[in-house]
């Protein structure tokens, strides 16, 4: 079983020729609602996958809740742990130029209101995953890391995004997913992708640093690997993270050894860029298994010298 705890939003798309510069008023004919919030997209790519997921989050009682309620549903998560707040549902204000690139503002609203004690009830123990990324309070993000690694599940942590941690906040995880940008932010400073994911690696945690169109980069006490991307035409980036660790999260919940995990998840990212909207491209295990073949292979690492 995965438990993801994290944010979920209402996404009103722009679709631009071009992304504004500072103080610059960039017209579109119109805009669309998708479903989004990195924590809600990723469990969504994670049930896709044939994982069992539950969602643990807030939206408002306003007309955006049921709605985004709804959307997960029908992605085949579990809503039981997915609370109400008197806060407006999360929203971001997306706009992707036609190169697919992105740029997002989230109110986050009731995002700031989900809570660690909305697992209580959840038996966590070894054959269980808890997944979090860095739209709720860090706070909370934090308690539910420890209290789900004290039990024995294995934890995952995409800090997504960026936000300052200290050293330690990082001992209670398993798996640290990151993009170049956070790890920068983490370390201080900007490295090589392999000697940045050995950097953030720890003797019992693996370190997965997402390189975009160059794939990914896992490094951990089980080996090194560096896998491909798929070679797609992007339609919209925003969400491939969130599909990539979504993916992952469930191919090492049913016990998939990493380079599978790493090729599925690979496939799955970019594939999910192929349509407008983080989660409508996302696709399911039989369609990422269909391309998976047009994946490049995954290649082990040599042992650090
Ligand atoms: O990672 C993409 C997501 O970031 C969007 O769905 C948006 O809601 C923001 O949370």
């Amino acid at each position: 079983m995965l438990v993801v705890l994290g944010s979920i939003n209402a996404d009103l798309l722009f679709r631009v020729a071009r992304l504004p510069r500072p103080g610059e008023t960039v017209l579109c004919p119109s805009w669309s609602f998708a479903h989004g919030g990195k924590g809600a997209n990723q469990a969504a790519a994670a049930a896709r996958m044939g994982a069992r997921v539950r969602f643990a989050g807030r939206v408002g009682a306003d007309a955006w809740g049921p709605i985004l309620r709804q959307g997960l549903e029908e992605a085949g998560v579990d809503t039981s742990l997915l609370a109400d707040s008197a806060k407006p549902s999360g929203t971001a204000v997306i706009a992707v130029e036609d190169s697919g690139e992105n740029a997002i503002l989230v109110a986050s609203g009731a995002n700031l209101e989900v809570d660690a004690e909305q697992l209580a009830g959840v038996a966590f123990g070894p054959g269980t995953t808890l997944l979090c990324q860095n739209e709720i309070p860090l706070a909370q993000t934090l308690a539910a890391l420890a209290r789900a690694r004290a039990a024995g599940a294995r934890t995952i942590w995409n800090l997504a995004p960026a936000v300052a941690v200290s050293a330690d906040a990082l001992d209670p995880v398993d798996v640290l997913i990151v993009n170049r940008g956070e790890a920068a932010a983490l370390l201080g400073h900007e490295a090589e992708p392999e000697a940045t994911a050995r950097a953030l690696a720890g003797p019992a945690r693996t370190c997965v640093l997402t390189l975009g169109r160059e794939g990914a980069i896992a490094v951990g006490p089980e080996g090194g690997w560096r896998v491909p991307a798929l070679p797609v035409v992007p339609v919209d980036t925003t969400g491939a993270g969130d599909t990539f660790v979504g993916a992952l999260a469930a191919g090492l919940d049913g016990g998939l050894a990493w380079p599978e995990a790493l090729a599925r998840a690979s496939v799955a990212a970019a594939m999910a860029c192929e349509r407008l909207g983080a989660r409508e491209g996302q696709p399911n295990a039989e369609a990422v298994a269909a391309r998976l073949a047009a994946l490049p292979p995954v290649r082990a690492l040599e042992p650090a010298g």
